[in-house]
């Protein structure tokens, strides 16, 4: 039998996704009508044999109690989270919770962190695994990126043929090699003996020279990775399908749109079709089925309206997230924004941010991922994103803002940060 590890950080991670990690714990952001690591599960549990998925985070376990005991109803398997007493680190959550990944003796395990988005090739990276003849400890997924995209993420240089990782470097100051780390991992068990002896030269860095982040703290990728390329242990599977870190708020928009797509030809009952009655449907567009749209609102592409959302007569969204009890009045537009939960768009509004992805018809990640980035490789910012319970009055325009949560507008603002 096979578990996953989805590695989800705490509250002092996410931080450029702030306004909207203020009122939810970022890994349960909808995206797509989903939180977004039920998008993990959803990839997980479609992975036959896979009888645990273990959450590892810092956050509150209060935060997710519901969200557990919903995924566990809704999907039948074993999910726990496991809350880690301080910020141990990627790999540090993993050793400290150990024997719970080991129990039952599952054959593999994967590691997904929470904060990418994919079409997870689960299936493939644990036939590519178990093709490996020579004992691997750990296959990771890999993508292509550009140049100056690449440094912002950990580089692997392979061997053609053989795929073997020889060379991995986190997050480099000078270009290493265009295939960088998707974050996603197939381990055997065995690979419990190195992450331990990270953690024992973590500890005696700390104790003899006072070194290191914490000595309960070890990274996956510096005290795993690094010292396992080369040992012919460390495998890369490459993929071509889409994959993205869901940073900023702006990724979730591209996140969404992709999960919709996905929706197209695996789900195609959670999205919203044109019948009696029903609003206009563009494109791929999800609508929770608690929400009401007036029949002459026009939704979409890439459109999702959260659950009691209310949404007006006349009304034109584009390209966006619509949280939960959010509510846009008569003939208003949104386009590439989200509006946040419970937050009131008045009558003859605009509400409007700047398309991060100028090609969306290309289906190949790297050339996604090429949009989400700015010419200098920083992540493209210039969505509009209203906090929960912001209102905006009719008739105001808000371009290219950020607005903090419970802020009540009174004027139209254009590339603002509001507090
Ligand atoms: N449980 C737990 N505990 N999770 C953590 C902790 C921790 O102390 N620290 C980070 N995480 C989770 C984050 O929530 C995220 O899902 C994942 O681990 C990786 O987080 P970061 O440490 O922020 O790394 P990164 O996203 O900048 O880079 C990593 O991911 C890239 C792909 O998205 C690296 O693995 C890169 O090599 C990789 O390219």
């Amino acid at each position: 039998m096979l578990k996953a590890v989805i590695l989800i950080g705490g509250p002092l991670k996410g931080t450029r996704f702030r306004p909207l990690s203020l009122d939810i714990p970022k890994p349960l952001f909808p995206v797509a009508g989903l939180p977004m690591i039920q998008h993990h599960i959803e990839a997980c549990v479609a992975v036959p044999n896979l009888r645990e998925i273990l959450i590892l985070g810092y956050y509150p376990a209060s935060e997710l109690t519901q969200f557990v005991a919903e995924m566990v109803q809704e999907y039948k398997i074993n999910i726990r989270y496991l809350q880690e007493f301080m910020a141990l680190g990627t790999a540090g959550g993993i050793y400290h919770f150990r024997d719970q990944i080991r129990l039952g003796s599952p054959e593999e395990f994967f590691i997904l962190n929470g904060d990418v988005c994919a079409d997870f090739p689960l299936v493939e990276m644990l036939e590519f695994h178990k093709q490996k003849g020579n004992k691997p400890l750990m296959t990771m997924l890999t993508t292509e990126a550009t140049r100056q995209q690449s440094v912002h993420f950990g580089c692997i240089v392979q061997d053609k043929d053989s795929h073997e990782v020889t060379h991995y470097v986190e997050k480099p100051s000078t270009f290493v090699s265009t295939l960088i780390n998707c974050g996603v991992y197939l381990c055997s068990p065995e690979l419990f003996h190195t992450i331990a002896s990270a953690f024992n030269a973590r500890q005696q860095e700390f104790y003899t020279e006072g070194a290191g982040d914490g000595k309960e703290a070890i990274q996956l990728e510096r005290d795993v990775l690094m010292p396992l390329a080369g040992t012919g242990r460390l495998f890369a599977l490459q993929t071509a399908r889409w994959w993205s870190q869901v940073k900023t708020a702006g990724a979730a928009i591209y996140a969404n749109r992709h999960y919709l797509e996905l929706y197209r030809s695996r789900r195609g009952e959670r999205l919203a079709r044109r019948g009696p009655g029903s609003c206009q449907v563009l494109g791929d567009v999800h609508i929770h089925p608690s929400a009401s749209v007036h029949h002459t609102a026009t939704l979409g592409p890439n459109v999702s309206i959260g659950s009691s959302a209310s949404i007006g007569p006349g009304v034109r969204v584009r390209e966006s997230i619509v949280l939960s009890g959010a509510s846009i009045a008569d003939h208003s537009l949104v386009l590439h924004s989200i509006v946040g939960r419970l937050s009131r768009v008045g009558r003859w509004a605009r509400v409007e941010g700047t398309p991060c992805d100028p090609n969306p018809n290309k289906p190949f990640a790297k050339m996604d991922n090429r949009a989400l980035f700015n010419r200098d490789g920083r992540l493209n910012p210039s969505i509009t994103i209203l906090g929960c319970s912001v209102t905006v009055p009719a008739e105001v325009i808000l371009l290219n803002s950020i607005v903090l949560p419970y802020k009540e507008l009174t004027r139209s603002f254009k590339n603002e940060i509001i507090l």
